[in-house]
Order: structure tokens, then sequence, then C-alpha cells
């Protein structure tokens, strides 16, 4: 069942549960003017009885009172008014769909108080990204179960956000709506299992999705790859039988007389699935590599923002679809391959596959699309999560303009970015004695960074670019506030801001 979000004056007829927010210190807000009175002043006297709840940011409690006896009254917690923001507030929203499922409700409603503002976000807007909050949160990815599906509760279906500033929640909300539907769908195709999503499947996926949305969409096939020239991204995808694609998107968002300006660039990294090839990966934890598409969902994604909001910008996204695989036509460590570049491979570890499908991609979309800017995601190495986890995605970047619009959608949105070394060295490290360059670095330490490196060496005329690391930041191993695991949809939010902020229009 879909989360419907809504946003009325009042609110709908077949809410089951009133929700009314309760600042630090047990501060009522004055969206408890909307209940009647006697139920306004129980509810008062029953917060100045309680020992534990506070109105913490996203503390919930039930009230034991019920209006007319017809809804269910659930008190959360804002926190301090000087403190809450949009994250914080989306916090609240997925702490509340979790509350509200486990109780069952169907339809809910966020009641927005009349109060003096909050220090850093107006009451409306808390009101949107509260709603925000509860779809991120209200994420499932049930389509394979077939058992159990009427034990489970019921699901929550309607989420209102009601006050009489209901209407500018909705417009904060619509662009928020929009990024939600792009990181939800990359979401799902990190979380279909590689039985169903591989290259050739991945590609046509993306074809329906973003077609009938005005993006244009153009799938290169094993032997268009041929043609092209794309070496290393056929060298990876060898061992499998199935065969590699590339999938080229383009979003034309500007207006017609600012045509002439470079687009901007996005590569995803799209292994399907990653054994580790040859250099087989240990057994345990090989199930997580279906994930390793996470670069290419936050690109496809993205994609799926840019035109649901009608952005106003020349986008190109470009994905390169693989799966690593042994077999007897596997490549090798020691392979000396070639690339879309022209410069040869020393090949040392056919684990480090990813690198080699973002060198096609990465020349390809320079030479053929001449962008303004690059950025990379890809799943790329153990080491970015060892450094970061889950929380922080590794970020390099060559130009400091660059960074700082990344940095600023990174502190807006939530998604949290921290930069990285690229440093001559690492580039250094990567040049081989038999070939142009080698795979891998010199020893196991800073592999995220020698992988940068690598990368550098397909990065021309000094061109604006950032690769993001999402080894970490593309799932969780358990729920978080806003997101269900595995798969997060990490990086369509922050470019989708970046674009919107610094982009548009230009
Ligand atoms: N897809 C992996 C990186 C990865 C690991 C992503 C864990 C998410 C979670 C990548 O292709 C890989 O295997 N990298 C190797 C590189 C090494 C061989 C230089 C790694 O990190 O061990
Ligand atoms: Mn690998
Ligand atoms: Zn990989």
């Amino acid at each position: 069942m879909t989360l419907n979000i809504k946003f009325a004056a009042k609110p709908t007829k077949d809410t089951d549960t009133v929700i009314i927010g309760v600042y630090a210190d047990n501060n009522l807000s004055t969206a408890s003017d909307a209940l009647n009175v006697d139920t306004a002043n129980l509810i008062e006297s029953f917060l100045g009885k309680q020992e534990s709840f506070k109105g913490k940011s996203g503390q919930i409690i039930t009230a034991p009172v019920l209006d007319e006896g017809k809804t269910r009254i659930l008190l959360v917690g804002l926190g301090d008014p000087d403190k809450i923001d949009g994250s914080a507030a989306e916090t609240v929203g997925g702490k509340l769909y979790v509350a509200l499922k486990s109780i069952g409700s169907k339809s809910a409603a966020f009641i927005l108080g009349d109060d003096e503002e909050p220090e850093n976000i107006s009451t409306a807007d808390m009101g949107a990204h509260i709603a925000m909050g509860v779809r991120l949160r209200g994420y499932s990815f049930l389509k394979y179960k077939t058992l159990d599906a009427e034990d489970e509760s019921p699901e929550l279906g309607t989420f209102t956000i009601a006050g009489k500033d209901n209407k500018k929640s909705a417009k904060t909300y619509e662009p928020l709506g929009h990024v939600a539907a792009g990181m939800l769908w990359a979401r799902d195709l990190v979380n279909e299992p590689p039985n169903m999503l591989y290259p050739e499947s991945f590609a046509k996926m993306i074809k329906d999705e973003l077609k009938p949305l005005g993006v244009e969409v153009e799938i290169f096939d094993e032997k268009k790859l041929e043609k092209l020239g794309f070496k290393a991204q056929l060298a990876v995808g060898m061992g499998s039988a199935r065969t590699p694609r590339t999938v080229v998107m383009r979003w034309n968002g500007k207006d017609a007389s600012k045509k002439k300006s470079q687009p901007l660039a996005f590569v995803g990294k799209g292994v399907t699935f990653d054994t580790g090839g040859i250099n087989i990966k240990p057994s345990g934890g090989m199930e997580d590599m279906k994930l390793d598409m996470g670069g290419a969902a936050a690109v496809v994604g993205l994609m799926k923002s840019l035109a649901l909001r009608n952005a106003k910008a020349d986008v190109v996204g470009i994905v390169g679809l693989a799966e690593n695989m042994p077999s007897d036509r596997a490549y090798r460590p020691s392979d000396v391959i070639g690339s879309y570049s022209g410069k040869t491979i020393e090949v040392l570890n056919t684990d480090a596959e990813g690198r080699l499908v973002l060198a096609d991609c990465l020349t390809y979309v320079q030479r053929k699309y001449d962008p303004a800017l690059v950025v990379d995601l890809a799943t790329l190495t153990g080491a970015m999560m060892i450094a970061l986890g889950h929380e922080y995605c590794g970020t390099f970047v060559n130009d400091n303009d660059l960074w700082e619009n990344m940095e600023s959608a990174s502190k807006s949105t939530g998604e949290k970015l921290w930069r990285m070394p690229l440093d001559a060295a690492f580039k250094k490290e990567m040049v081989s004695s038999i070939a142009d360059v080698k795979s891998l670095g010199n020893g196991r330490y800073a592999g995220a960074c020698t992988a940068a490196g690598f990368l550098e060496h397909f990065i021309e005329d000094n061109r604006p670019w950032a690769h993001m690391d999402i080894a970490g930041t593309a799932w969780v191993k358990s729920d978080s506030a806003i997101c269900p695991k595995p798969g997060t949809g990490f990086g369509v939010r922050v470019l989708d801001k970046m674009i919107a902020d610094h982009y548009e229009g230009k």
C-alpha cells in the first residue's frame, strides 16, 4: 500500500490518530487548541504529571484521553524550539511512523500549532519535514513476500498535516516529495536481488521509469560497447553470462535561450553483483554485494527527481552496469586491459572492478558531452567503510567551489559528506611498471584514497570533479531514523539540492 501525504485545514474524517506536538519541558504547542477544551485541559494536566516524558525531540506518548471516543491522541516531543531544524523534524517524523504502525493507525494527522516560530524553521516547514520523515521511514520492500501478508499490522495509508498554514507546508513539501520519489526508487533498486536485477534488466527498468518522465535514455549493449571501446568495463563483465550494459540519460531542463552552456554529469558504478571475480570474496557477507550498484541507483534516482520537479538544468547521467563473476572466461589478476581512454591498465585484483567500470564511463561522458563538472558515485572500497562507517560519505574533490556547493547541500539535507584527500602521491602510486596505470596501490593502506588516485588518471582537462565513495552510506545494517534497512538511496538528495541551490537557471 502506498502512503498518501496530505495537507488540509482540518484532519480528514477517517483520521484515527491525532498528533499534537509538545516542546521541551512539556510546553504543549497551540496545536492542542484544535481539540475540544476539556480534552486540551486533560492533556495539560496529564503532561504535568509525567516523570519521563519531557517533550524531548522524538519522544512519543499516548494521551489517556479520547476526544469524544473517536480518535486516539498521540503526543510527540519536538524538543527545544531553538534546536529543531529540517533534519530533526524528519527524525521526529520517522519515529512517528514507527509508533503509528505499532498502534495500527491507518490515518493520522499532525496538527500545526500557531506558536511563536522556532528559531531555525517555520512551523509550516517543520510540518513539511515531519511529513518527509514519515514518507522516508514508511518505505518498505515487500514485493517478494507472499506469506504472512495478512498477519502484519495494517499499513498507515494517510498522513495529514493539518492546520491553517497547511498550504505553506504543502509548498515546502512539493520538492521534498519529488526527491523522496527518486530516493525511494533508488532504494527499491538497491534492495532488488541480483537474480532479478542484472545489467540487461536494470537497463530496461531505467528506461521504463525515466522515458515517460521526459528523460532521454540510451542503452549500449555488449556489441555497442565493443564498438565504442569500453574495454575496461567489458573486462569486468567477461566472467558473467549476463553481459554488461551502459545507460546514458539526458535531462534537458534549461530554458532554450540558455541552451549553449555545458551540462552537469553524474556517473554511477552499477556492479549488479560483486563476487570479487577470480579474486573471490570470502563467503561471509558476500550477500551484501547486491548493493554494489548503489552508485548507479543514486544517479538514476537523481534523474527521476530532476524530471519530476522539472529542474531547470541540463544534466547527463551515465551508469556502467556489469556483473563481476569468476568463470573460465573471467579476467584475471595480472591481465593488462585497454580502456575507452586509450590508457592501458594492469589488473592486480579482479575485486577492484568498480574503478574499471567508472574509468570508461568517466572518459566517455567527458569526451562526448564536455560537462561543466563531473560527480561520480560508487560503492568503491571497503576501506571507505572502515574509515567513515555508514555515517559519512568520503568525498574526493579537485575543485574548491564544487566542494563548497556540495558541502552546503550536505548541511541542509542531512546527507553527510566528509572531504577526503586527493593527493598527487596517490595518483602516482597507481602508475604501473608494465602498463600505463595499475588497479591496485602498493599496500593495503589508504585504499579509498588510492582508488580515487586511480580515477584521477581518467579526469581530463582539469575538469571539476568529485568522487563520492558511498560504500558505507548506500546501505544500513539496521533500520535508521528515516530508513529501514538495507538500501538508503544515499546521494540522490544531496545532489538534487546542490543542483537546485547552485546550478539552476545559470
Ligand atoms: N564493492 C566493493 C567495495 C565494498 C565493500 C562496497 C563493502 C560496500 C561494502 C569493491 O568492489 C571492492 O571489492 N573493493 C575492494 C578493493 C580492493 C581489492 C583494492 C575492497 O575494498 O576490498
Ligand atoms: Mn569488488
Ligand atoms: Zn565492487
